[in-house]
């Protein structure tokens, strides 16, 4: 009997996890752990999210934001890789709960998804080759050959270059390239990104030029509905504010000056 009333026990128990599980998105891990967070990102971003050569592992200020922001709300972080511009189609597909992935905040994706309070000041700046004397600002890229990363507001910004020829890539590092092999005479992209790229070696051939551009923040993005999440989100962001570790983190990947 009461062999039968433990196996009742434990049956009742596993019932009520597996139905405890059943909520939006909130998956069950695997292993029966915590609920799992599906973070959507594209890690040509350095230093926001990259990954080491042969690694799969995501490294970066936002995966560490996201993990940090993870463990305070409970949940498991799985991240997974995807083109710059299928972040918010995988969003409205449900595939993955989270965008993460230095991500400004615009007017035409706030009528797609829900941001978080934004986490980080950026904008956009103009990269040329070192030797290069002419292009001093972005009001020199006019009928130039401009490389962009698919779907950035870099990209954006390129379009409204008159009578430029912008070539958009899946990946940050193919723009460099392609200005670098002499096939383009710009780069747009995020200011924080060019300056950790020349710092990191890239100053040997190339430089910006000109004012930082349209000053942009950073937002974490949830779909449309998922209030709730978003909710959390700015929750633990603010708790991580609060005590010192959302500091910790930028200082890690930016140094102390802010
Ligand atoms: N901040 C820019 C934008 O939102 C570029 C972001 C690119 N991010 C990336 N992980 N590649 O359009």
């Amino acid at each position: 009997m009461k062999k039968f009333l433990a196996l009742l026990m434990t049956a009742m128990l596993a019932l009520a996890l597996v139905t405890a599980g059943c909520g939006g998105s909130e998956e069950k891990a695997a292993d029966g752990g915590a609920k799992v967070l599906r973070v959507g990102t594209e890690p040509s971003f350095a230093p926001f999210e990259m990954q080491a050569d042969g690694s799969d592992e995501f490294t970066g200020f936002d995966m560490d934001l996201i993990r940090a922001i993870g463990k305070q709300l409970g949940y498991k972080v799985e991240i997974s890789a995807m083109g710059f511009d299928a972040l918010i189609p995988a969003l409205q597909a449900d595939n993955i709960d989270v965008a993460l992935a230095g991500m400004s905040i615009t007017e035409e994706r706030k009528q797609q998804v829900i941001f978080s309070d934004p986490y980080y000041k950026s904008g956009l700046l103009v990269m040329v080759p070192k030797d290069n004397n002419d292009i001093k600002s972005i009001d020199d890229l006019k009928g130039k050959r401009i490389a962009v990363q698919i779907g950035t507001t870099g990209a954006f910004r390129a379009e409204k270059v008159e009578g430029a020829k912008v070539t958009a890539f899946n990946d940050n590092g193919s723009a460099v390239l392609e200005m670098k092999n002499g096939a383009a005479d710009a780069v747009i992209n995020d200011a924080p990104v060019l300056k950790y790229f020349l710092a990191q070696g890239g100053s040997e051939y190339a430089k910006t030029v000109g004012e930082v551009l349209n000053a942009e923040d950073y937002g974490i993005a949830v779909k449309k509905g998922n209030d709730k999440l978003a909710a959390d989100i700015n929750k633990a962001l603010n708790e991580l504010k609060q005590n010192g570790e959302f500091d910790k983190i930028y200082n890690k990947w930016f140094g102390e000056a802010k």
